[in-house]
């Protein structure tokens, strides 16, 4: 499978700042030897710009949407306005939404399955906190953040989502999860997923990691088993870092 290499823009930059960084990205690829896929998720204002100057080589991500279409919902983005603008992916359930704006699973369930309506994938990124991983409690986090949206979604729409695997603790912290961690979070989940679609249908499906990326342990991570991709949010701010990471997978 081809990996996916994710950058998470956040709430950085700006359009003019976002296109600087787009083009930066664009010109320093090189399409023939591009053996990952990579999607870029700048923040809504800018997406529009972004997406002017990005090639067949990357594509665009939000970070977030609303679950219904439209409505009186003041400040909030529909997945029915994202996919008007051809975006391709939309990130659901990263950690910062699920404790700085306290989105549960439930709502997670509903924003996801609104993304699938609309032919978007979305990258569902899970993970336990740090106090869950100390009380012994890391898998039954991860099975009720997995449960409760798949259980009520086909196989075929499970076949359309990105994992994201993200302990909490090594989100923009500098302190990645060991590659032990990382393998055993890595097949609990594929194996949940076997569950779900079976084995030759989940083996089909993307597991990335998340949480400290950098160029200098990319190579490592990314040589992990079971990993099939990779979310960058802080090195991804900078295209020559973006880069290096983004080639890890190419041996
Ligand atoms: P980080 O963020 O790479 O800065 O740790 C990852 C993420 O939030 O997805």
């Amino acid at each position: 499978m081809t990996p996916l290499v994710v950058g998470n823009w956040k709430m950085h930059g700006g359009p003019a700042t976002s296109v600087k960084l787009a083009r930066e990205l664009v010109s320093g690829l090189d399409p023939q030897r591009l053996t990952t896929q990579i999607v870029v998720a700048p923040p809504f204002t800018d997406l529009l710009e972004v997406k002017k100057c990005l090639t067949t080589s990357i594509a665009l991500a939000a970070q977030n949407c609303h679950c219904e279409d439209s409505g009186a919902f003041t400040g909030e983005i529909s997945p029915a306005m994202l996919a008007e603008i051809d975006c391709g992916f939309v990130i659901i359930g990263h950690s910062e939404r699920r404790h700085l704006f306290s989105e549960t699973n439930e709502l997670i369930e509903k924003k996801l399955s609104a993304v699938l309506r609309h032919r978007m994938r979305p990258i569902l990124c899970i993970g336990e906190t740090l106090q869950e991983r100390k009380n012994g409690e890391t898998e039954k986090v991860i099975t009720q953040q997995l449960d409760s949206v798949l259980k009520q979604l086909s196989e075929d729409a499970i076949g359309c989502i990105e994992f994201a695997y993200e302990p909490v603790w090594a989100i923009g912290t500098g302190m990645n999860a060991s590659i032990e961690q990382i393998r055993d979070a890595h097949a609990l989940i594929r194996r949940l997923l076997n569950g779900y679609c079976g084995e030759a249908g989940a083996r089909e499906i993307r597991i990335v990691y998340g949480g400290s990326v950098k160029p200098e342990n990319a190579a490592l991570i990314a040589g992990v088993d079971g990993v099939s991709g990779l979310l960058v949010g802080g090195a991804s701010l900078s295209a020559e870092s973006f880069l290096k990471i983004a080639r890890a997978f190419s041996h």
